[in-house]
C-alpha cells in the first residue's frame, strides 16, 4: 500500500484503516493531507479486498481540529474557493464511497474534522470528544460541507444554532442530537468501532453498495447549497473579519469583528 505524509493507511482483515497523522497539530487538515485522503479513500472504490473504511486521528487529543487555518490565513476569495471545492470533492468520495466508511472520533472534530466526520456513513465516538463548527469565530463559513451535511444529520433549527454559535458540545450531547451513532470510553473505542463494522462486513456488498447510494440520492436536491458554501467560504477571505479572525487565533487573542 503507498505510504504517505500525513495519513497511515493499512488493511486490517477486510477493513482500509486510515488515520490522520499529524498529532502535534491535532491532526489539522492541510491541503496535502486531504489530497492524500483522496488517494486513500480511493483504494476503497477499486480494490475488492476492501469492505469497509475505517477513519480516524492519530493520538489522544484530536480526531482533526479542522483545516489547517495556518496554511489558509493569508489567503484571497478565489484561494478560498479552490481550497473549498478541493476539499468538497474528496470529502464526498468519503460520502459516495460504495463501501462502509466509519469515523471513529477519538478527540476533538472541529471545523473541517467534523465535516470529515460527517461525510463518512456513521459516526462512533469516545466519551472525551468535542465536535463544534468554530468557523463563524474567525471570520468565516464552513467549507467542507458543514452547512449541508450539519442540517442533514440534526434538523435546521439545532444546526442553526451550532453554525451561528461556534459552540462546542460534548459526546454527550453529540448522541443526543443523532450527530454520532454510539459514544465509548476511549479505551473500547477502536474495538467496538470494529464491532460495528463487522455487523455491516458481514452483508452483502451490493446491497450495501445500493443503499449508500439510494440514501444518498435523497438528498441530490440539496446540492445547490454545496455551491452556495463554496462562494460564501471563498467570500469570506476578502473579508477585514477574516483577517481579524484568523490573526487573532493566531496571536492567541480574542477576535475583535470589524463587521466588513
Ligand atoms: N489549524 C492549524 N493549527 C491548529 C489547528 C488548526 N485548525 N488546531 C490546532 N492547531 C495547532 C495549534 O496552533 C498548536 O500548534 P503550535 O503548537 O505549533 O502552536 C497545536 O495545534 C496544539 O493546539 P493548541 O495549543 O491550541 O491546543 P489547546 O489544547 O490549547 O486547544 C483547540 C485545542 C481548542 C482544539 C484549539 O487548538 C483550537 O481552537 N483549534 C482551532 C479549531 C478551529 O477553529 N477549527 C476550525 C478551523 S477552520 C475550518 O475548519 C474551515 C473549514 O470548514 C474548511
Amino acid at each position: 500500500m503507498t505510504s504517505f505524509e500525513n495519513i497511515l493507511v493499512e488493511l486490517k482483515d477486510d477493513t482500509l484503516c486510515i488515520t490522520i497523522n499529524r498529532p502535534k497539530q491535532l491532526n489539522a487538515l492541510n491541503k496535502n493531507t486531504i489530497s492524500e485522503l483522496g488517494q486513500a479513500i480511493q483504494e476503497a472504490y477499486t480494490n475488492p479486498q476492501i469492505k469497509a473504511v475505517l477513519l480516524t486521528g492519530s493520538g489522544e487529543k484530536a480526531f482533526v481540529a479542522g483545516a489547517d487555518i495556518k496554511e489558509f490565513a493569508h489567503f484571497n476569495g478565489e484561494q478560498g474557493k479552490v481550497l473549498s471545492a478541493h476539499g468538497h470533492r474528496i470529502f464526498k468520495m468519503f460520502e459516495d464511497c460504495p463501501k462502509p466508511t466509519v469515523a471513529v472520533i477519538n478527540g476533538f472534530a472541529l471545523g473541517g474534522g467534523l465535516e470529515l466526520a460527517m461525510a463518512c456513513h456513521v459516526r462512533v465516538a469516545s466519551d472525551n470528544a468535542r465536535f463544534s463548527q468554530p468557523e463563524v469565530s474567525l471570520g468565516v463559513t464552513p467549507g467542507y460541507g458543514g452547512t449541508q451535511r450539519l442540517v442533514q444529520l440534526i434538523g435546521k433549527g439545532k444546526a442553526m444554532e451550532l453554525l451561528m454559535s461556534g459552540e462546542m458540545i460534548k459526546a454527550d450531547e453529540a448522541l443526543r442530537l443523532g450527530l454520532v451513532n454510539y459514544v465509548f470510553a476511549p479505551a473500547d473505542l477502536l474495538n467496538e468501532a470494529k464491532k460495528l463494522i463487522a455487523k455491516f462486513t458481514k452483508q452483502s456488498p451490493v446491497a450495501i453498495r445500493g443503499v449508500i447510494k439510494a440514501v444518498n440520492d435523497y438528498f441530490v436536491g440539496n446540492l445547490n447549497g454545496f455551491d452556495s458554501e463554496i462562494e460564501e467560504f471563498g467570500n469570506c477571505f476578502d473579508s477585514e473579519d477574516f483577517t481579524e479572525g484568523t490573526t487573532a487565533f493566531l496571536k492567541r487573542r480574542k477576535a475583535n469583528f470589524p463587521g466588513k
